[in-house]
């Protein structure tokens, strides 16, 4: 792989710089088919495309990172998970979201596992539209993207950086990290791009993939989660909604229930792979519009004039 990563532009980010431990390159991101990646992650997706083989029952959850992922690994593994296990019982109750649901680009052994010995169908992916393996495009797979409001997603990124690198905000300004950004160069992105993929892919092949927007969801969780479950095939039934089935599940799943759980006050995530992230860093505000403590009037026109640029013609509202 070293001779690709050679070929590849590199970019060291603005955190990246400024933390004062050498990081050997690690800290780099490559850009591959189009959009910025670590190397680890990137190897991790040329492994998934070279071998993963999608199953039709296979339900792909797919974001841009800080999208609200973690949300949505929560609610789809609780409403597969139902028959099985009550709000009471629920995995998620001592079990972080992330490794209820694994990364195809990070968790493949474990999904390969779950592929044998169950038929546990949901994986989730940060890959952009262009990455995924050839099977899961070439299957019936469903696929399910949820994606939020840009200046959110970049505010939560931000955040989530500094604290994983446990850096200060005077270490790497807003600013700075607001101009990579708009160059399009951050975690998995262009955010953009990411989000034209798979709107582009749901055109072309109606009824494969469901498009939830992060901010309705908090507006309207009920009616979102009912289409999230009908759509990954999971309908509630009549009976499930009289005795409460899809509250339970929200209420399980919201922010303030999940983020107080012990294990995501204090657990750690893959700390073998990738390095420990606290489980807490993934459970920030979980609020919308924390961007306007953040964005300058400036900064708020240049990234709307740069959405209306880039989202000309699509249908969807990312500001
Ligand atoms: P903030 O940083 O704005 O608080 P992802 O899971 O894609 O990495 O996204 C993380 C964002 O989703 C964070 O946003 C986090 O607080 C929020 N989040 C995590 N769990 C959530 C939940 N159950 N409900 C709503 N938002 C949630």
């Amino acid at each position: 792989m070293d001779d690709l990563f050679e070929t590849l532009p590199r970019h060291t980010c603005s955190w990246i710089k400024a933390l004062s431990i050498p990081t050997k390159g690690k800290g780099a991101y490559y850009k591959y088919e189009g959009f910025w990646n670590f190397r680890i992650l990137l190897e991790g997706a040329i492994l998934a495309q070279r071998t993963f083989k999608a199953q039709p029952s296979d339900v792909f959850l797919c974001s841009s990172p800080k999208a609200g992922t973690t949300w949505l690994k929560a609610l789809a593994f609780a409403i597969v998970t139902r028959k099985q296990f009550d709000a009471a019982s629920s995995p998620l109750l001592t079990t972080f979201p992330h490794d209820c649901v694994h990364y195809l680009e990070s968790g493949l052994e474990q999904i390969n596992e779950n592929h044998k010995n169950s038929d546990f169908p949901l994986v989730a992916t940060h890959l952009p539209y262009a990455s995924l393996p050839k099977s899961v495009v070439d299957s019936d797979c469903k696929i399910v993207y949820i994606y939020r409001n840009i200046k959110d997603v970049l505010v939560s990124h931000y955040c989530y950086m500094i604290e994983v690198a446990k850096l200060q905000v005077e270490d790497v300004p807003f600013e700075v990290v607001f101009d990579e950004f708009c160059q399009g160069i951050s975690w998995y992105g262009p955010y953009w791009d990411h989000i034209l993929g798979y709107w582009k892919a749901s055109q072309e092949r109606p009824g494969r993939i469901l498009f939830l927007k992060y901010e309705d969801m908090k507006m309207d969780t009920t009616s979102n989660v009912k289409r999230l479950a009908e759509f990954i095939g999971y309908p509630f039934s009549i009976e499930e909604e009289k005795t409460g089935m899809v509250e339970s599940i929200i209420k399980l799943c919201s922010f303030d229930n999940l983020s107080n759980l012990e294990v995501n006050k204090n657990g750690n995530y893959r700390p073998e792979k990738i390095g420990a992230v606290a489980n807490r860093h993934l459970f920030r505000k979980g609020k919308d519009g924390d961007w306007k403590n953040y964005f300058t009037d400036e900064m708020e026109k240049k990234m709307n004039k740069l959405v209306d640029e880039k989202l000309i013609g699509i249908d969807l509202v990312l500001k």
